[in-house]
């Protein structure tokens, strides 16, 4: 697929801007605090309608601004469509495909693919595991996007138990117990989905990062990731998991009370990552970590392209000046046509000449593409 334009209206430092994407590779260069992440924000709003930089639209809208629009045009192997997002300061976003308000975000997110990898990345080695599952949950909802809508659900459910916890830990009445059940019963059903759907990508991911991570290290090092699952997955099925679920829930409802809080589920999930059979949170070298956030990134673009049938685009946030020479030309031989690029970069000499190869090359100064 491939983003024929880009406009922002009121969008973090950006005022009236559209952009016109020219060719497969697009180097957008700019000093530091000019809008070279804010752009590829805007193009990850479009595809996952979430932006890893912040949770509040407030913070997307041109200061002093009341409100702020991104609209894309996306040329797809069969069809062409037009994504917009509105953001207001104060109340709702509206969400437009072909020039139509939708309801429901399901209907939006798949319009638009993209695999974002920036510095930042590496916490998918060294962060904490909200940082790994989310990453996980941003993959599963553009491959299903239905995912969006279980994982929304589960965070109400997950929510309201914990409310309930609290004030059962607080009171202790019987009839607040007998709406625990209630609540269990509605987390165990929508947790498995999730737990469920997590196995499986999982189980998709890893031998496709396996194999990027033995070809980048010289076939010296493999790579295992595993599901540390809360709750085991193992058998799949949903009954099972469902089965599994609950046990542990009893066996952990004491606990659970005297802490006044959902100790299981998916919220507690983790991926373990390994090479050659050790933890490369911590005993990996700065190098292997790097190979190994790599490896996940070509394994991600190369699943979304297998599940969409379609290459996703991807978006090179300041990572590229980071990867040694014999890495960059991997990753650029991985690329070559197959998928839209945009690179974000302070000097043009930040590395290898072949990047810059029927490039088209953006200026970013003040908020403004010159
Ligand atoms: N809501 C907003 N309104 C106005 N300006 C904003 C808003 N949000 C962010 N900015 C400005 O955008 C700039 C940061 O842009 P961005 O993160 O895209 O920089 P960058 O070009 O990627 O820089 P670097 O090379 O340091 O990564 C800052 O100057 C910041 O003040
Ligand atoms: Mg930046």
């Amino acid at each position: 697929m491939y983003l024929t334009t880009l406009q922002l209206r009121y969008f973090r430092n950006y005022l009236e801007q559209l952009i016109e994407f020219q060719a497969q590779k697009t180097i957008i260069l700019g000093n530091n605090a000019q809008g070279k992440s804010n752009l590829l924000e805007a193009i990850e709003l479009l595809s996952s309608l979430k932006s890893h930089r912040s949770p509040k639209d407030r913070d997307l809208i041109c200061e002093a601004h009341q409100g702020a629009q991104i609209i894309g045009n996306v040329r797809r192997l069969y069809n062409e469509h037009q994504l917009a997002i509105t953001f207001r300061a104060s109340g709702r976003r509206t969400i437009e495909l072909n020039q139509e308000t939708l309801r429901r975000q399901i209907d939006f997110l798949g319009a638009l693919n993209a695999v974002q990898f920036s510095s930042n990345d590496l916490e998918l080695v060294k962060g904490s595991p909200e940082y790994r599952r989310h990453w996980l949950d941003m993959l599963l909802v553009q491959l299903e996007p239905v995912y969006s809508s279980i994982l929304q659900e589960y965070q109400k459910i997950l929510k309201q138990r914990n409310a309930l916890l609290k004030s059962i830990k607080e009171d202790k009445s019987d009839t607040l117990a007998y709406s625990l059940q209630i609540w269990d019963q509605q987390l165990v059903q929508v947790g498995s989905r999730v737990i469920r759907r997590r196995a499986r990508v999982i189980e998709r991911l890893a031998p496709l990062a396996r194999d990027w991570h033995r070809k980048i290290a010289s076939d010296k090092e493999t790579l295992e990731i595993t599901y540390l699952a809360n709750v085991d997955p193992s058998g799949g099925q949903t009954e099972e998991i469902q089965r599994a679920f609950f046990a542990r829930l009893e066996s952990r409802k004491v606990a659970e009370l005297n802490l006044g809080t959902t100790v299981v589920g998916p919220h507690r999930d983790d991926l373990e990552l390994r090479i050659n059979q050790t933890s490369a949170k911590f005993y990996g070298s700065q190098g292997q970590q790097r190979t190994l956030v790599l490896s996940l990134k070509l394994a991600e673009l190369q699943l979304i392209e297998e599940v969409i049938g379609e290459a996703p685009l991807l978006l090179l946030d300041d990572v590229l000046a980071e990867l040694d020479l014999e890495r960059q030309s991997q990753l650029l031989q991985v690329i070559q046509d197959r998928y839209q690029t945009l690179v974000t970069t302070t000097h043009l000499n930040s590395f290898a000449q072949p990047w810059l190869k029927d490039a088209q090359i953006l200026t970013v100064k003040a908020g403004k593409i010159e």
